[in-house]
């Protein structure tokens, strides 16, 4: 939504609305990275002929049609790492998809798994997508830690990098080079913050029973297929065997590599775009879920502030500026407020 008519303003009022405008949200220059091609670190998992790579291996495309959805998957397993791409998703009517980017260790640890994800959940034809973050750590999918954004963008027009990054002391989710959510390792997390080897997924598959409006709108096979698109992956980290109990010695200089990379340190310019991002875009977090979490869980820091603009399940007293339609009752007359049974995953 950059309009052309930018560059024709006058510089001081550039400067403003570079800083203050809506949509915007540049936190610093691009990140510092070496991408792979695909063979390079990854390998198919699932629905062949829906994994299409390019001739020269840099990029691929994984197809959702009536038959099947697609997946591929690291070649190894990671422990730390800063797992990124360059993700496009589907657009038009993608109700009930969901494209996932995250790690796991579910398949070596179905009891005691981490996890880490960026889950992007298909709209109705003229609504954005939507997105989740989630974080399990050594358990079942009992403790989820989700938070629920919208984008700034239409990330079906272009390519935008989505990275993860995981090390012994935090985990960032960015989004371009905008940090959008960060979890501080504590001491009482204990074994709950993820720290066995993780693989790399992408996936994108039928999710028609909760994607969108909770289960409401259902895939459309008439739009298929639906397309989601990866290139310049970048895949850092140490390759780790899940059941060695010791790392070995490259492995402490690959965590030290990560911690000093530039993607590890939130500037402070960063710092606020971030906060931005999750007064503006954040629509759900369970740190505010005290129907669900009582007592929040250990990493949750609650700002009084944001806590206000959330009810007690979590998710946003008004709907928040984007959704804060009102919605008028022909019947009764009435103009009533309608995030809840606006907002797609109650
Ligand atoms: C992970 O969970 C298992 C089973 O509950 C437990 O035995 C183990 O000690 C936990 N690991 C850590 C690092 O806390």
């Amino acid at each position: 939504m950059d309009c052309l008519c930018f560059w024709s303003l006058s510089k001081p009022f550039y400067i403003l609305l570079f800083f203050f405008s809506f949509p915007r949200l540049i936190a610093s220059a691009a990140f510092n990275l070496s991408t792979i091609s695909f063979d390079e670190g990854y390998s198919p998992l699932f629905g062949d002929g829906n994994l299409v790579r390019s001739p020269n291996g840099r990029t691929a495309r994984l197809l959702l049609d009536r038959f099947t959805g697609a997946g591929f998957i690291s070649s190894k397993m990671y422990k730390y790492g800063f797992f990124s791409a360059n993700i496009k998703l589907p657009g038009d009517y993608t109700a009930g998809l969901c494209v996932a980017f995250y790690t796991s260790n579910g398949d070596v640890f179905e009891k005691t798994h981490d996890e880490l994800d960026f889950e992007f959940l298909g709209n109705t034809e003229g609504k954005p997508w939507r997105f989740q973050t989630n974080l399990y750590g050594n358990g079942s999918t009992s403790r989820g830690r989700e938070e629920r954004y919208r984008l700034w963008f239409d990330p079906s027009k272009q390519f935008h990098r989505y990275s993860i990054l995981w090390t012994a002391k935090n985990i960032i989710f960015y989004i371009d080079d905008v940090p959008i959510r960060e979890v501080i390792r504590s001491e009482e997390m204990g074994g709950e913050y993820p720290s066995k080897p993780m693989s790399l997924y992408a996936t994108i598959w039928d999710a028609s029973n909760w994607a969108t409006s909770g289960g409401k709108y259902k895939v459309n096979y008439k739009y298929a297929p639906f397309v989601s698109e990866f290139k310049d992956f970048v895949l850092e980290g140490c390759p780790s065997d899940p059941i060695e109990e010791f790392p070995s010695v490259e492995c402490y200089e690959s965590y030290s590599r990560l911690e000093s990379a530039d993607y590890a340190t939130i500037t402070r310019r960063q710092r606020s775009a971030m906060r931005k991002f999750r007064q503006r875009y954040m629509y759900y977090s369970y740190c505010y879920d005290s129907l669900r979490y009582p007592v929040p869980p250990p990493e949750c820091v609650v700002i009084p502030s944001e806590k206000d603009r959330f009810r007690n399940t979590g998710r946003l007293r008004f709907g928040g500026s984007h959704q804060g339609r009102k919605r008028r009752s022909r019947r009764r007359g009435r103009v009533q407020v309608s995030s809840i049974e606006y907002d797609p995953d109650v």
